[in-house]
């Protein structure tokens, strides 16, 4: 764990908004200061593939910096704090700066774009669907939170901002990259902007932290409100490090990692301030279903594999029906029942596929479990093709509807029903195409 990082974590917990505020000041930073001039050689240097892959996340930075400088006003408004406030607007204008930063370097190193717009436009083919559905998120919760001021919803925005947005997504991607120029040292204005980003990333993820320490600690409606936001969020969230044109191993091995430390770093990371902030992740139904006990690039495999089956992820007609994927698959359903909704007796789901394997599952408290084939007597059984099911999982296919197409046929009481919807609450929102 890097200095800055371990910062971080230390800064949410025991760190004053004061001592905050006074960080800011004294990492103060020029983005026009920064010398690009020889930059331009080490972009030319880079394969082909480098510079792809390279525009890829670049894009995802860009587009970030600016989405996070225009959102940031309405939490400084429902902050409850003056020293939160006072915070939250040096925050905006590092969030404006970093902006800045990544659109000098489109313009002058990589030569897209002219004013911030253009150069905006030029990134929008770059952003795949996770994370055009997270940002998407990050627009919404700007309105909410400018309709309303509460607690819970102010908690919920932060956990958005500070904990997905900034600490899952932006973190691990600043790590490797600039680990990878830092040690090259071609492109020594890059590698120079991205340091004062990530150390004011730091500072701001430390912010969150406190914020939510404090607010969870206090209020039942703050955590159901963070736990409501990550169930919806966390199957985009899983899907960012997957490019428009599909997940590509070699964007990251043409930089010398692997996907899997990109997800296992960012994993380990989330995991480690989600503990700091006293609400594990382990203690939310559903957020993050994976086997805790495995090793996080083991966790990290899983869920990359899920990706390339596309069984989560983008909407896509045809996911893989392997008995592999449908195991990995099962498992996270298995893990993600709330076992609060079935009290004592085991409860048994059957789902059998016109077009793959049968599955079911049986509820149980401490001792759910995930196996292939028939059981005798379900409390419900679900009928239909793999694909479809899939699409209901991703909320892609209006249940209503399928229901009413017979594309998915059921058998259960109206009360069993009941439970099953209770063991796997719904996502409210539905994804961008
Ligand atoms: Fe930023
Ligand atoms: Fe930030």
């Amino acid at each position: 764990m890097s200095v800055a990082q371990h910062d971080g974590i230390r800064a949410g917990a025991t760190i004053s908004y004061e001592d905050l505020y006074q960080r800011w000041e004294q990492n103060n930073w020029s983005a026009y200061a920064i010398d690009f001039s020889r930059d331009r050689e080490g972009w030319d240097a880079l394969t082909d593939l480098q510079r792809e892959s390279a525009l890829w996340i670049y894009s995802m930075f860009f587009f970030g910096e600016d989405s996070v400088a225009d959102n940031l006003s309405p939490y400084i408004d429902a902050a409850p704090t003056e020293e939160q406030k006072y915070f939250l607007a040096t925050q905006q204008v590092d969030e404006a700066r970093h902006a800045v930063f990544f659109h000098r370097f489109f313009k002058e190193v990589i030569g897209a774009g002219d004013d911030l717009a253009s150069t905006l436009r030029f990134t929008e083919s770059q952003l795949g669907w996770g994370y055009r559905n997270v940002f998407a998120r990050l627009d919404t919760m700007a309105d909410e939170l400018r309709r309303d001021r509460s607690l819970p919803k102010f908690a919920q925005a932060i956990a958005l901002y500070h904990m997905v947005v900034e600490a899952t997504l932006a973190q691990p991607g600043q790590h490797f990259i600039e680990d990878y120029f830092a040690k090259s040292g071609t492109m020594p204005g890059f590698s120079e902007g991205m340091e004062n980003v990530s150390r004011d990333e730091q500072r701001h993820i430390g912010f969150g932290v406190k914020v939510l320490t404090e607010l969870l600690a206090e209020s039942d409606e703050c955590k159901a409100a963070v736990h409501e936001l990550l169930l919806e969020i966390m199957p985009y969230s899983l899907a960012v490090f997957v490019p428009p044109s599909g997940l590509n191993r070699e964007y990251t091995r043409c930089y010398g990692f692997e996907m899997e430390d990109i997800f296992a770093f960012g994993m380990r990371s989330v995991l480690t301030k989600w503990r700091a902030i006293g609400y594990p992740m382990e203690d939310m139904p559903g957020v993050f279903p994976v086997d805790h006990s495995l090793e996080p690039v083991e966790i990290a495999a899983r869920q990359i594999r899920l990706l390339e089956s596309h069984v989560m992820g983008e909407p896509h007609p045809n996911p893989d029906t392997s008995p592999e994927v449908q195991r990995l698959y099962f498992d996270v359903i298995a893990r993600s029942a709330d076992t609060k909704a079935v009290n004592g007796r085991p409860f048994t789901i059957q789902w059998t596929f016109d077009d793959a394997d049968p599955w079911h599952v049986v509820v149980a408290n401490g001792s759910t479990r995930a196996e292939p084939g028939v059981v005798g007597a379900a409390d419900v059984t679900w009928k239909t093709s793999w694909a479809d099911w899939i699409a209901l999982s991703k909320g892609t296919l209006d249940p209503a509807r399928a229901v009413l197409s017979r594309r998915v046929r059921f058998r259960a009481s109206p009360r069993k029903l009941h439970t099953f919807t209770q063991l796997f609450p719904r996502r409210r929102t539905k994804p961008l195409p």
